[in-house]
């Protein structure tokens, strides 16, 4: 090819544009010339096989011939579709159903939280929340458990450094929420990962005077071992109901409610005598099995009673802690697991499962 027809071959193009009347016309027309097996991608294909030195000089001229026509081409493109013009490619059916979108839902622990507070709150409850990162003494000492109790035992704990979090410069979040976690932190003050939500009932006591009834949804970590009923991160509901003559009769009777509105069946409450150092007297609180209706099954190890939370009634060192005057104030505390509560509510036999991320397990709810 000689230059000359490099130059007619514009000419031509330049032709066909003017006659061009509609979008699809100039299509033909990139097609022709632009398109995969068009003249102008074909002359420059073809210039590989020629000497260097033509090579270079008539593939320049074809390179500059090539973005004219690109730039005619767009420029009759945009004048055209000013006056309006569309291609056939654009139309379509707007009767044509959509693709549906796919919604999500609530994850099943959320859902069994809004049904317990929805319960709880319909019995007078107001919800209170705490922060995730506690101070030693609002997990621990408030509650009383002194440094050296055995009682510390019983929760082992993920541990803080305040210097390790200070230092995360990249993490102002985290450092911004020290003073929100405790107005007065100390420097020796040790910090780490709640591991009950019991703490809050201490923080709201500080600034709520009695008659108070309160619930706490919140999450919680433990360092231990994980099987099909542990886990090292899980939700806590904490109650604390406090006034005057509050007694074990009131507790159970809470409870009975909440337990048979929420399983959506009457359920039998029985207390049996345990230890926490910030209840006295302490339970633990069994419901009938939900699962076999008190007969016996595999899931109440054929005994007819589920093991559900830990119980009591408030101690006077949590008040003097939180200061008040324990005179004359009763009040019962309540700590159950969220997580094994969803388990026996949907028959689910592995803890696990709720945090795994599968879809086919999340999709059932
Ligand atoms: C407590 O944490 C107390 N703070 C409860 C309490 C509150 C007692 C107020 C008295 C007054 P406990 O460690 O037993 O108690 O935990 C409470 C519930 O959490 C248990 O009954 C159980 O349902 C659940 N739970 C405990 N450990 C795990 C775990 N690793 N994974 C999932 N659920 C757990």
């Amino acid at each position: 090819m000689i230059k000359s027809d490099l130059e007619n071959l514009k000419k031509e193009v330049k032709e066909a544009l003017e006659k061009a009347g509609n979008l699809d016309a100039i299509e033909a027309i990139y097609k022709k010339y632009l398109g995969k097996k068009g003249d102008i991608i074909l002359i420059l294909r073809s210039l590989k096989d020629l000497p260097e030195k033509q090579r270079k000089e008539k593939g320049k001229l074809a390179n500059q011939i090539k973005q004219l026509i690109e730039k005619e081409i767009s420029k009759k493109k945009k004048k055209l579709k000013a006056e309006g013009h569309k291609t056939k490619k654009e139309w379509f059916d707007i009767t044509r159903p959509g693709r549906k979108m796919k919604i999500g839902h609530l994850h099943p622990l959320t859902q069994i939280k809004k049904i317990a507070e929805e319960i709880f709150e319909s019995m007078g409850f107001e919800i209170a929340e705490g922060p995730e990162i506690e101070t030693e003494w609002y997990n621990f000492d408030a509650l009383n458990i002194p440094a050296d109790h055995p009682a510390r035992d019983m929760w082992d704990t993920f541990w803080l450094r305040q210097n390790d979090i200070k230092n995360q410069k990249g993490n102002r979040e985290l450092v911004a929420l020290l003073p929100v976690i405790t107005p007065q932190l100390s420097k020796n003050e040790r910090l780490l990962l709640r591991t009950h939500t019991s703490p809050v009932q201490i923080r709201y006591m500080e600034r709520h005077n009695p008659p108070l009834r309160i619930i706490v949804p919140g999450k919680i970590f433990r360092h231990e071992a994980t099987d099909v009923s542990h886990e090292f991160q899980f939700y806590h509901l904490e109650g604390l109901m406090v006034g005057n003559n509050i007694s074990v009769a009131n507790f159970k009777a809470v409870l009975q409610e909440f337990f048979s509105r929420f399983f959506r069946r009457q359920v039998k409450i029985r207390l049996r005598p345990s230890y926490f150092p910030f209840t006295e007297p302490s339970f633990e609180v069994d419901v009938s099995c939900v699962v076999c209706g008190s007969k016996g099954c595999l899931v109440c190890k054929k005994s007819g009673w589920l093991e559900i939370m830990g119980a009591g009634m408030v101690h006077p060192a949590v008040y003097k802690n939180s200061g008040l005057n324990p005179k004359g104030l009763t009040g019962f505390a309540f700590g159950m697991g969220l997580d094994r509560l969803a388990m026996l509510k949907y028959k689910i036999n592995e803890i696990r499962w709720f945090h795994s991320g599968d879809l086919r397990f999340l999709e059932q709810f």
